[in-house]
């Protein structure tokens, strides 16, 4: 077998965004343009030789092609092992697991996670180091940086692996160990949960609804809820992969599982309902006639988790990305552990895990995590929650109501603009950002603006600064509106406007959270010029 050198160019637009590179599969598959960005992971990391790395995606099209060259490439740079699960298949939250476990020194996760996957729909690459989580910024700015300078990469002449036989293989002088995807993540799972408890409770009749979406999570669903749990067949819809997810966005929000919606709002519905993302580490939560919102399910955990044995010793502190809701704050202070506010990512929880500065995370995006590994965690989230049922004898509803009693509830809602024209997008935030000192005072839509900023992080563990992460706006009587641009979509720009009011009248915690949001649904859109600029009456998406 022998290694080529292939002569190549940089390719623009191989800059990775919040979670690594996404394009168009079709992209993807240009000659050179994923053997590029893969060359410039290795050269970013300083070479792969005598290194061992964990290697697994979604199953999404074009998966196992990519895992064909990913590997041939290892082998050329000298790697000296691939850890890959059977099929190219990993769940993001188990590669992450089984990079720490196995102390690989880094990983390379096929996904686009919640986007359709297909030929003609989003394929994605990232890199997470060796704590098992994503790459640091100033990791992917040296990828970055490599990918506007490639000129050749390496290749090993050779047939393609079998990604489905269970044990190892030799690829030129590289060792590749193919496992089973979901052993070790149940296992982990069985450290941190009752599953006694929660068995009990399936055994007492209390019945799930969860939905893989066609997605990565239904072998570890069957597996943990149906085999180790003895929740009945059945319990998991949607659970066999499929390249194309079977044509929907694997992606678990009210909207795009509406099938699961409907379940729990119908006259028969299930105690428990929830859904996992493309590659498994966002969640859905949803009770009978109750949607739980990703943010509230933050704050319900900081303040529960103690319930399950893995958190029994208590929280050290509870981080949430910046657009996230503040419900997961008020419980911080009123048990008095730490809460940090951190930019849109996983990947800037990753030093505060690392630090044991925190326990917990969230994002409002759907994505609930802890320290058990280093990204957001779907089957974690919905296990962590039955545990918490479990324990309480409590249902989803009475849980959220007394949750909202104590603490106040956070109405909450995420209004996304998609496919937006780029340079109409990057004008509204411009223009917001250039207003930024003039609106404080100023009243709109019977709110009046108490402050306005655009956000910054400082990073508490390496001290590094990440600008420019998102504007808030704030308005008197607790209420904020925040605007960032996605940083993972693959097509023009999204425009996310994050909407917030906290609410302490016990009377009061019962309204459609659109319509205790209206004044600063209102305020958002006149103060950013939102219809105006882009034409749009209405958000394409709600959660
Ligand atoms: C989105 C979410 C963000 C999440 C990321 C990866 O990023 O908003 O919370 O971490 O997907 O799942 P965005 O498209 O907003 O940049
Ligand atoms: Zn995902």
């Amino acid at each position: 077998m022998t290694v080529k050198t292939i002569e190549t160019s940089p390719i623009a637009g191989q800059k990775p965004g919040t979670s690594g590179l996404r394009k168009k599969t079709r992209v993807f598959m240009e000659p050179h343009f994923l053997e590029n960005y893969t060359q410039s992971i290795f050269d970013g990391i300083g070479g792969v030789v005598g290194k061992t790395l964990v290697i697994g995606g979604d199953g999404r099209f074009f998966n196992d092609t990519a895992i064909g060259i990913i590997l041939r490439m290892a082998a050329a740079g000298g790697a000296a092992r691939c850890i890959v699960g059977q099929g190219g298949l990993l769940s993001t939250p188990a590669a992450s697991h089984l990079i720490r476990k196995r102390g690989a020194d880094g990983g390379l996760i096929l996904s686009a996670s919640h986007n359709p996957g297909g030929i003609d729909e989003d394929f994605g690459l990232k890199y997470n180091g060796p704590n098992g989580g994503p790459a640091t910024e100033s990791v992917t700015e040296k990828i970055y940086a490599c990918t506007r300078n490639v000129t050749s990469y390496q290749i090993l002449e050779a047939e393609n692996v079998d990604l489905d036989r269970i044990g190892t293989q030799s690829l030129g002088e590289m060792t590749i160990e193919i496992i089973d995807p979901v052993t070790d993540y149940a296992e982990l799972m069985g450290t941190l949960f009752d599953f006694n408890a929660i068995s009990a409770l399936f055994q007492g009749g209390f019945r799930v609804a969860f939905d893989a979406m066609h997605a990565i999570t239904g072998p570890y669903a069957r597996e943990i809820l149906e085999r180790r749990l003895g929740a009945p067949a059945g319990t998991v819809m949607n659970g066999t992969p499929l390249p194309d997810f079977g044509g929907r966005h694997p992606d678990p929000n009210p909207v795009w599982a509406k099938a699961l919606m409907d379940i729990m709002h119908s006259d028969d519905a299930p105690d428990f309902g929830a859904a996992s993302d493309g590659d498994g580490d966002r969640n859905m939560i949803v009770g009978r006639n109750c949607y739980v919102s990703p943010s509230d399910s933050l704050a319900i955990f900081a303040d529960l988790a103690h319930l399950a044995a893995g958190y029994a010793g208590g929280l050290a502190g509870v981080a949430r990305s910046m657009p996230t809701s503040a419900a997961a704050d008020r419980v911080a202070m009123a048990k008095g552990f730490a809460h940090f506010e951190t930019p849109t990512g996983w990947k800037f929880f990753g030093n505060l895990l690392d630090d044991g500065q925190v326990t917990l995370c969230g994002e409002e995006s759907a994505g609930t995590g802890s320290s058990h590994v280093r990204e957001k965690d779907g089957l974690w989230a919905v296990l962590l929650w039955l545990n918490i049922l479990a324990v309480t004898g409590k249902s989803v509803t009475e849980l959220m109501r007394d949750h909202w009693t104590r603490y106040g509830r956070n109405y909450y809602s995420r209004h996304d603009y998609e496919a937006v024209d780029s340079a109409v997008a990057d004008d509204l935030m411009q223009a917001l950002r250039a207003r930024l000192g003039d609106l404080p005072g100023t009243s709109v839509a019977g709110l009046t603006v108490s402050g306005a900023d655009e956000f910054s992080y400082l990073d508490p563990v390496d001290g590094s600064t990440s600008s420019g992460q998102g504007i808030r706006l704030y308005f008197d009587g607790g209420g904020r509106a925040v605007f960032r641009l996605s940083g993972t979509g693959t097509v023009g720009a999204t425009l996310r406007v994050y909407l917030e009011q906290l609410e302490t009248d016990a009377g009061a915690l019962d309204h459609h959270p659109q319509e205790a949001l209206a004044s600063i649904i209102a305020a958002a859109d006149t103060i950013a010029e939102i219809s105006t600029r882009t034409g749009r009456t209405a958000p394409d998406v709600i959660t």
